[in-house]
Formats: structure tokens, C-alpha cells, sequence
């Protein structure tokens, strides 16, 4: 049998009764797969680790506690043979023979009837590795192929173009902090499928050095905006590209819509009846100063973390941040865009309640190279910015959890 490569195929097991036998490391790999894939599974073993005894409490599958016995295969169509004991796994097997059941065995390929692919998914297809005999079997060797394989079409570096399912229209994807290994696996497809990529000055610059030539990479700061807001200008760009049938992705830093105008912009595309997607990212405000050694919650310090735009001053009337309040909370506040205000922002907190002793780590250009950190207090911020010279972009995070972990960067 073994010296015949075996044939591939998919088998559509919704509602097909498939057994497992034993309840160890091997059933706990393979039942999530089988659980999706509808099969109606009967696990037969006295024993389960806890991750299989779960499914069965979560009624994901049946479990018979009690050793295999002859004819527990009979109205399977496929089993799993995985127990501990090798005499029973040759019954079995002997079993599935008889009845014509396709047994995948784990603890002898050669005696299987079946194998298991090292598989992995992306994006509509299942990719699924089998060694081509039994004798060569290098499972490390079939699981790195898969890993290849799913890697590559993930991150765009193995082009396999949709025929059928290219996303129309525009993508509003959230880039992340900056480093390039922080986006989304589906930002960085849909990066690979561009015709044309609109970026903001932050998020992932790097990523748009690896775009094919062909792809027309367009600086946001740089559309020009004549009579135009710059928001107006950059949504008449999104629409007349796509409107010439060509794929867009607006790359915007950290997630679209954590002061991101996403919104705006998915809106403008609507209105002119363009078909937009929007894929989240993370946001700067909780990993970067993660990035920096900072939690924005810490068991017994901060139970609430406020994200605010330091955009304009707390004495502004465009303000639309209650800063009293906020003054009040005694969790964790983390600023965006409040490089310029921070003097103000500090003397509006301690004014309404904050210790001046607050702590505050302003950490700019993080997930970068050019990552730093400079710590300070609610009194002392104003005078640190101005004497470190810290410059946007940067967050800003204030709150006790600010000290409660080693420092990892400078
Ligand atoms: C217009 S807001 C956009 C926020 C973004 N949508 C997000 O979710 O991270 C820009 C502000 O985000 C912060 N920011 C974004 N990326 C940053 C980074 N890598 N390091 C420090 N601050 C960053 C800064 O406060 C910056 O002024």
C-alpha cells in the first residue's frame, strides 16, 4: 500500500458519524477540525484530557468513557484511531478494514488506511500537505510546506489572484502602530491586491516598499486640495480611483477609526455608491505604550483605561472632552495627538483632583526604530517635553500603571 502515493480528497463529513478512539494529545489536535466540519463524533476512551473533556461538555461531541470494543466502528465512516493501547489500535484497524472504514491510525502510518494532511486555511481555500509515502512520513517537513503555503498567501509574498472573490472598490485598512509585523493578516492581503494604495504619514511605511512597481503608492499629506478640505480632497481621490475599476486601499495608522476619520471616508465612498471595506488595526493607544513596557490595566492598579484626543486644549470651546471628569477617574488616561497640549492637560487634572505626583510616560514613535520613552510626572510633563524635546507622534499615558513594569526601552 505504501508505495503508492496516496490520493488527496476532502471529505464532507456534516452529520457523518466518526469515531475517536482515545482521548489524549492526538484526539485534542484533530476534533476541532472534525467539530468543524459537522461530523457527528463519538469519542470512545476512558480516559480525556481536559480540552477534550470540554467538547463534550460543551456537547461539541459524545463521549463513551470505557475502553474500544469490536464493532464500535461499524457505522462510522471514518475514525480516528489514537489510544494508548497498540493491541487495541490493530483490532480496531481490523475493524475498520472489515467495514470499510477509513481509519487514520496515530501510532502506525504504515497500518492506516488514511492521513492526516497538515492543513491550514486562508481566505476561502484550505491548504492540505501529505507526505507522499509512508516510509519518507517527515511530518515536520509537510507541516513547514503548509506553513509556507498558508504564510505566503497570507501575507501577500505567494501571489495567487482571485478570479472570482478580488475585493471591489476600496479598503479602509487600519495599518497599525508602525512596525510592519503589526497588521492584520487581511490588511496585509489586501495590500498585495492593490492597483493603488493611499497612505497616511503614519502606520506601516515599510510595508509600501515591498509593493510590486506596478502599484501606485499616493502620499495622503501630499493630494493636492485646492478649495478642498484635505479630508474632501483625499475621499475625491479614493472615489475617482475606484471609480476607474482599479482596487484602493486606504493604509491609515492604527485602527480606521480610533481618531481615524474612517468613518468619514467610508461615508464619502456610499454616497457615491462605492463598495468600501474596512479592516480593523491595532491601535496605537494600547500597543504602543505596551511597546514601551506599559499595560494599560494591571490587576489592583487601573480598572478602566479613557482614550482622549489632546488635539485641542482643555480650554477650548471646540473641546468636546469633560476633563473634570476625567480628572475624577482613577484609572489609566491615554492621549493621542496631545504632544502640543500637555502642559495644559496636566494643570486641567491636577486642577480638578489628580495628584500632581501622577505619573505620565509620553512614548513617541513607538513599535518603531526610532522608539522612545521619557517619563514624568502631572507636574513636572509640561517642563519634560519641552527640555527632552519629545515630538508627535506620540502617546501619552498617565496613571499609576505607568510604574508597575520594568522599564524596556529608553
Ligand atoms: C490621528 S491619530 C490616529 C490614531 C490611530 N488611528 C490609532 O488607532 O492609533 C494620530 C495619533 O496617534 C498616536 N500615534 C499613532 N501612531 C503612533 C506611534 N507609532 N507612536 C506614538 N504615537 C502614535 C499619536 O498620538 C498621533 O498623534
Amino acid at each position: 500500500m505504501a508505495e503508492h502515493p496516496a490520493y488527496p480528497v476532502g471529505l464532507r463529513l456534516a452529520g457523518r458519524r466518526v469515531v475517536v478512539l482515545g482521548g489524549g494529545q492526538v484526539a485534542q489536535r484533530r476534533l476541532p477540525a472534525l467539530i468543524a466540519a459537522g461530523a457527528d463524533i463519538l469519542l470512545v476512551s476512558p480516559e480525556a484530557t481536559p480540552s477534550v473533556e470540554a467538547m463534550a461538555d460543551a456537547g461539541e461531541i459524545v463521549w463513551e468513557r470505557r475502553p474500544y470494543a469490536d464493532g464500535d466502528l461499524a457505522d462510522a465512516w471514518y475514525a480516528l484511531i489514537a489510544t494508548s493501547d497498540p493491541e487495541a489500535n490493530t483490532r480496531a484497524s481490523a475493524e475498520g478494514e472489515a467495514h470499510r472504514v477509513w481509519c487514520v491510525r496515530s501510532d502506525d502510518a504504515d497500518a492506516a488506511t488514511a492521513w492526516t494532511p497538515a492543513t491550514g486555511h486562508s481566505e476561502g481555500v484550505t491548504v492540505a500537505v501529505l507526505t507522499t509515502d509512508a516510509r519518507g512520513r517527515d511530518p515536520r517537513h509537510t507541516a513547514a510546506v503548509r506553513d509556507a503555503v498558508v504564510e505566503g498567501l497570507r501575507d501577500g509574498t505567494l501571489v495567487a489572484p482571485h478570479h472570482r472573490t478580488r475585493t471591489p472598490g476600496v479598503a479602509l485598512v487600519g495599518g497599525g502602530p508602525g512596525d510592519p509585523d503589526l497588521i492584520t493578516v487581511r490588511g496585509r492581503r489586501l495590500l498585495a491586491e492593490a492597483d493603488v494604495v493611499i497612505a497616511d504619514r503614519l502606520g506601516p511605511r515599510d510595508l509600501l516598499a515591498e509593493l510590486p512597481p506596478h502599484v501606485e503608492v499616493i502620499d495622503a499629506a501630499k493630494i493636492p486640495y485646492g478649495r478642498f478640505m484635505a479630508q474632501e480632497a483625499i475621499n475625491n481621490a479614493l472615489i475617482e480611483h475606484a471609480r476607474k475599476g482599479r482596487s484602493v486601499v486606504r493604509l491609515k495608522g492604527g485602527d480606521p477609526y480610533v481618531f481615524g476619520r474612517g468613518m468619514e471616508e467610508l461615508q464619502a465612498l456610499a454616497e457615491a455608491g462605492i463598495p468600501c471595506t474596512v479592516v480593523p488595526g491595532i491601535s496605537s493607544s494600547i500597543s504602543v505604550p505596551g511597546a514601551a513596557g506599559i499595560p494599560v490595566t494591571h490587576r489592583g492598579v487601573a480598572h478602566e483605561f479613557t482614550v482622549v484626543s489632546g488635539h485641542v486644549a482643555p480650554d477650548d470651546e471646540r473641546s468636546l472632552v469633560d476633563w473634570p471628569a476625567l480628572a475624577r477617574l482613577t484609572g489609566t488616561l491615554v492621549v493621542l495627538m496631545g504632544v502640543d497640549k500637555i502642559g495644559k492637560i496636566a494643570e486641567t487634572l491636577v486642577a480638578h483632583g489628580r495628584s500632581p505626583d501622577t505619573p505620565v510616560a509620553l512614548v513617541q514613535e513607538g513599535t518603531t526604530a526610532a522608539q522612545r520613552r521619557v517619563d514624568a510626572t502631572l507636574a513636572t510633563v509640561a517642563e519634560t517635553v519641552r527640555a527632552e524635546d519629545v515630538r508627535p507622534p506620540a502617546v501619552i499615558v498617565i496613571g499609576e500603571v505607568v510604574g508597575v513594569g520594568p522599564r524596556t526601552t529608553e
